[in-house]
C-alpha cells in the first residue's frame, strides 16, 4: 500500500479551497480529488490521509471531509478498507502517464463510406428548392383543430407505446385514400406507417436483403434511395432512366441478378419521366420471375398536372412484387415526418412479427391527428388547393426560363409533382451555377449531383417550383442567367 507522503497529495492538500466560490466546500474537495485521481496525480492503491487530518490541514470541518469521501465512494473513484479509503484502481488510460499518447480516432461502419455528402444548403436559403411544398399556403388552423381533437381523445392508453405499425385510424385513412387516389390495393394491415418516406426505405432493405446481394437504382436517382441501399451493404448498380423509365435488358438480369429495384415510376427523381405502362408491366413480370422486389416510391404523384391519372405500379397487377413508399412530407410539411410502406400482400403475414421487433410505435398524437384531418376532408382539399398553385408556379417557372435563361436547355419532367429538371451544355458546369445560386439565397440542385455514373448530358439544374411564389420566378431565372453568362 503506497503512503499518503506523495509530494502530489501534499500540493492537493495545501491549496486552500475558495471559500467566496457559490460551490459547496465539500463539493470543490470532491472535484479536486476526482480530478486528481483521473488525472493519474493520486495513483490506484494511495491511501488518503483520515478525515480528521485532511480537515485541520483544509480547516473545514471533518463532516465536511467525510461527506466528500462518501461522495467518492458512491461513485467509485475510492474504496474503504479497515485502515480508511485508498484510491480505486480505475483502468483508465490517463492513470499510465507513460501512454499519455492521443486517444484512437473513431472507427466508423466502412459501408458509411458510400454515403455521397449531399449539397450543403442553409435554412434560409430557400427558392427553388426542390421537394419543399408551399410552406405558407398550409392550413395551420386546420391542422390546429386536427391536433386539438387527437389531444381531447386522448386517454392514458394513447401515452403508451401505441402499434409500432403505426395507429390504425391512420393506417385505415391511408388504404382507403390511396385506392381511391393512386389505385393502390390494400388492407389497412398492409400499410405501415413510418418516420418518413426515408425510414420506409431503410426498412425495405432490412426486411429483405442480406449483405452483399444486388440493388438496381435509377441512375440519376434520389440520393435519400441510394443512401437506403448503400447504409445495407448492398452491391448498388446505377440504370440509366430513357423515355420510359428504369431501362435495363434480359442480360442485365441473368447477370446482375437484383434482389431490389429502387425506382420513381409515376415521377421520376430527378429527370420527372414518367414510366410507361409496358415498361413498369415488363419490370414486375421480371422481378417475379427472378425473385426480385421492387421500391415503388411514389413520394409525389398526387399532384398531377397534365394527362391522365396514372396508376401506381402496385396496383397493376394482382400480386405485384411491389413495395410502395408513400410520404406526407410533400402532401403536407417535411418536418411532420410521417410516411408509409405497403406491405406486399403475401409478405404480410411473414413480416408482422419482424416489424414488431423493429419498430416501437409512438407519435399517436400527430397520427391521430393526421388521420382526424383526412376523416375530415381536409386533406383531399388542401391537395386540390395545392394541385392548382403548384401549376401556376410551374407555369411561371417555365415562362421565366424561356425568357431569362438566355442559354440552350431543355425543361423535363414537369407532369407532376414539384420540380423541373433543366438540362444545358456541359460548358457550363452546374455545381458551380448552384455554388453560385447560394450566394442569392437560392437552393436548385445540380443534376450531376444525382447521378452515380454521371455521364456529360447529366449536367443541369433541377429546379424545386413548390414553395416559390409565382412573381419571384422571373428575377431569380434572372439571376440565373446572369450566372450562366458569367461562366462562358
Ligand atoms: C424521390 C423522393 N422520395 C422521397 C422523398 C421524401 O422523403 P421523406 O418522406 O423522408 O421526407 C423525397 C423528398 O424530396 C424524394 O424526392
Amino acid at each position: 500500500m503506497k503512503t499518503p507522503s506523495s509530494s502530489s497529495l501534499l500540493a492537493l492538500l495545501e491549496a486552500p479551497l475558495d471559500r467566496v466560490s457559490a460551490e459547496p466546500l465539500q463539493r470543490q474537495l470532491c472535484r479536486r480529488i476526482k480530478d486528481a485521481i483521473v488525472a493519474g496525480d493520486l495513483p490506484a492503491g494511495l491511501r488518503l490521509p483520515a478525515t480528521r487530518a485532511l480537515a485541520q490541514e483544509l480547516v473545514i470541518s471533518r463532516n465536511t471531509a467525510s461527506m466528500a469521501y462518501e461522495h467518492l465512494l458512491a461513485e467509485g473513484y475510492v474504496v474503504a478498507d479497515r485502515q480508511g479509503t485508498v484510491v480505486a484502481e480505475l483502468r483508465t488510460h490517463a492513470h499510465t502517464r507513460t501512454n499519455a499518447s492521443s486517444p484512437p480516432s473513431p472507427r466508423l461502419a466502412s459501408r458509411l463510406a458510400s454515403l455521397r455528402p449531399s449539397p450543403a444548403t442553409t435554412a434560409d436559403c430557400t427558392a427553388l428548392r426542390p421537394g419543399v411544398p408551399a410552406l405558407t399556403q398550409f392550413p395551420q388552423a386546420h391542422w390546429r383543430l386536427a391536433l386539438a381533437y387527437a389531444a381531447r381523445s386522448a386517454t392514458p392508453n394513447t401515452l403508451n407505446y401505441g402499434d409500432p405499425l403505426g395507429e390504425l385510424a391512420l393506417r385505415a385513412a391511408i388504404a382507403s385514400h390511396l385506392a381511391v387516389t393512386r389505385g393502390v390495393h390494400c388492407t389497412a394491415e398492409q400499410v405501415v406507417v413510418t418516420e418518413g418516406a426515408q425510414e420506409a426505405l431503410n426498412l425495405c432493405v432490412r426486411l429483405i436483403t442480406n449483405p452483399g446481394d444486388t440493388a438496381w437504382v435509377e441512375d440519376p436517382g434520389y440520393r435519400g434511395g441510394k443512401s437506403a441501399l448503400q447504409a445495407g451493404d448492398l452491391r448498388v448498380l446505377p440504370k440509366r432512366v430513357d423515355a420510359e423509365g428504369l431501362y435495363f435488358t434480359a442480360t442485365d438480369w441473368r447477370t446482375e441478378q437484383p434482389r431490389l429495384i429502387y425506382t420513381t415510376p409515376s415521377h421520376q427523381y430527378p429527370l420527372g419521366t414518367v414510366m410507361s405502362v409496358a415498361r413498369r408491366l415488363a419490370l414486375m413480370a421480371a422481378a417475379q420471375a427472378h425473385g426480385a422486389w421492387i421500391i415503388e416510391d411514389d413520394y409525389d404523384s398526387e399532384f398531377r398536372h397534365s394527362g391522365e391519372p396514372i396508376r401506381a405500379m402496385q396496383g397493376l397487377v394482382s400480386d405485384a412484387p411491389v413495395l410502395y413508399v408513400g410520404t406526407f412530407s410533400k402532401t403536407m410539411f417535411p418536418s411532420l415526418r410521417l410516411g408509409f410502406l405497403v406491405l406486399p400482400e403475401r409478405m404480410q403475414p411473414l413480416l408482422q412479427q419482424p416489424l414488431r421487433e423493429l419498430l416501437r410505435g409512438g407519435h399517436s398524437h400527430e397520427q391521430l391527428a393526421m388521420a382526424r384531418f383526412m376523416e375530415a376532408g381536409h386533406f383531399v382539399r388542401h391537395l386540390a388547393r395545392m394541385r392548382r398553385l403548384y401549376r401556376e408556379r410551374q407555369q411561371a417557372l417555365r415562362s421565366a426560363l424561356g425568357q431569362h435563361l438566355g442559354v440552350p436547355h431543355s425543361i423535363e419532367g414537369g407532369r407532376s409533382g414539384l420540380h423541373l429538371c433543366v438540362r444545358f451544355s456541359a460548358n457550363y458546369a452546374d455545381v458551380a451555377v448552384v455554388e453560385a445560386a447560394q450566394r442569392y439565397g437560392m437552393a436548385p440542385q445540380a443534376l450531376s449531383g444525382f447521378a452515380l455514373e454521371p455521364q456529360t448530358q447529366d449536367n443541369g439544374l433541377v429546379l424545386g417550383y413548390g414553395n416559390t411564389p409565382v412573381e419571384t420566378m422571373g428575377p431569380l431565372v434572372k439571376k440565373l442567367g446572369k450566372i450562366l453568362k458569367g461562366l462562358a
